[in-house]
């Protein structure tokens, strides 16, 4: 089968990866693809928002499936056009989609299926939104409503923070996505990242894994797209899996198809595991980038053989296998991401650092210049480690890290901190 892979990420290279080793596959396309993915498959600059140009590709190459990787098509509706042509894609629906995109419809459906959140209300008029902070506790949490590359929200310690904060969301800053905001009350406790494969009909939990969204070592800093991760996580043991599944996953799923829009695809649950239990931050409608990094590697079936079967609507005599060894991915990005930053640097070390046992590298924001890999984004590299241990695989990722360089290059070193300071208290 042909398929066409949208996306140019470090996901989008785990999942080639994983695509590629299927004996069900006959050619892998992927638009924009990158250095990394174009070793595997053949890349292709489509117009992925002009969904007609994305047809008229599959059309002319017998593409068999899309996988559409990341939010924006996603929540464009390019599954549905697809799918009215007779193209299967896998990924929800426009409309199932407003669980990433919209996130006052989640809050909505939390609070109708009453689904653990964080209480929250949400505004169309700066005046009642900066009223609403005159009578409410610090820190509170301020989100635009609509997809904004997870820059659209702050954490408001104070008043004059959230004050600031309301009005820039309100100028216009963000687009659209800033027409309506979300204010809510600050969970505490640890995130966790869950994961679900659903075909419409039946779901199935993936891995957990937990990612590390700052820039900064601890957790400090403005937020990205995503430092690190590992998996499994072990904070999500088999109690709290149940309990989300039984308390977020299957209501929102139900919800789904009370909409019409039964979910398909991959669904991702941000989670803040208080005292209370689970709690849903946000949906995701796909995989978290780098959470895949670590997920998909994991995943002992044929990834091509468990997207066919959610075409086929089988997913009830599929049983997953994963790989018990951990998996850790540090993410290597450019100096002043998830700001400013340069490209065009050239990467030094890939193949001394990819010979490494339990290594394998993803390539993200890369591309090939003459017979040079450069730099060609915020976050570039993805390197994972292995390992029986959290540790072991850390161990490996770093050692495959410090062999790579380039002009301005940053990365945590302490990925995984959470998970290996629990192991130490034990
Ligand atoms: P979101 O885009 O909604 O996932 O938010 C991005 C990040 O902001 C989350 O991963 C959390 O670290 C943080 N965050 C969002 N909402 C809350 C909340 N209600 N309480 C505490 N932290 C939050
Ligand atoms: N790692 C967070 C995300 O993919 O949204």
């Amino acid at each position: 089968m042909n398929i066409l892979l949208i996306g140019g990420g470090g996901r989008e290279h785990s999942i080639a990866t994983a695509l590629a080793k299927s004996v069900l596959l006959n050619k892998l396309y992927c638009s924009p693809g990158n250095a990394g993915i174009d070793d595997i498959a053949e890349s292709v600059i489509l117009n992925i928002s002009g969904k007609q140009e994305v047809l008229d590709f599959c059309l002319s190459n017998k593409i068999g499936i899309v996988f559409v990787g990341p939010e924006v098509p996603l929540v464009e509706g390019l599954v549905d056009f697809l799918e009215n042509e007779g193209i299967f894609a896998f990924g929800p629906s426009k409309i199932a989609s407003q669980l990433e995109g919209s996130k006052s419809f989640t809050k909505k459906i939390c609070k109708e299926y009453n689904i653990p959140t964080a209480q929250y209300k949400s505004f169309k008029e700066l005046d009642k939104a900066l009223q609403y902070i005159e009578d409410h506790h610090f820190p509170l949490v301020i989100k635009v409503d609509g997809l904004a590359a997870g820059k659209g929200v702050i954490i408001a310690e104070e008043k004059e923070v959230a004050i600031s904060t309301i009005n820039e969301m309100f100028s216009g800053k963000f687009g659209d996505a800033g027409n309506k905001v979300v204010i809510e009350e600050f969970l505490e406790g640890e995130e966790a990242s869950f994961f679900i494969i659903s075909d419409g009909k039946d779901f199935l939990p993936l891995t957990t894994a937990q990612d590390h969204k700052r820039i900064g070592e601890m957790d400090v800093g403005p937020n990205t797209g995503g430092m690190g991760a590992y998996s499994p996580a072990p904070i999500m043991d088999k109690n709290l899996c149940d309990e989300t599944v039984e308390k977020i996953i299957k209501p929102t799923l139900l919800a789904m198809k009370n909409l019409g829009s039964p979910y398909k695809g991959v669904l991702y649950a941000g989670l803040m595991i208080t005292k209370d239990g689970p709690k849903l931050i946000e949906y995701n409608v796909r995989f978290g980038d780098p959470e895949c990094q670590v997920i998909i590697p994991r995943l002992c079936n044929d990834l091509l053989e468990l997207i066919i079967q959610v075409k086929n609507q089988n997913l009830c005599d599929v049983t997953l296998k994963w790989d018990p060894n951990f998996a850790i991915t540090v993410v290597m990005s450019s100096e002043g991401y998830p700001g400013y930053y340069e490209n065009g640097y050239e990467i030094i070390g890939l193949e001394n650092a990819s010979k490494l046992n339990n290594v394998e590298i993803f390539h993200a924001g890369t591309k090939k210049n003459k017979n040079k890999i450069v730099t060609n984004g915020g976050r570039v590299l993805n390197i994972n480690g292995y390992g029986k241990t959290l540790i072991m695989a850390k161990d490996n990722a770093m050692q495959a890290v410090e062999l790579i360089n380039w002009t301005g290059c940053y990365y945590r070193k302490d990925i995984g901190w959470r998970a290996l300071e629990k192991k130490r208290d034990e």
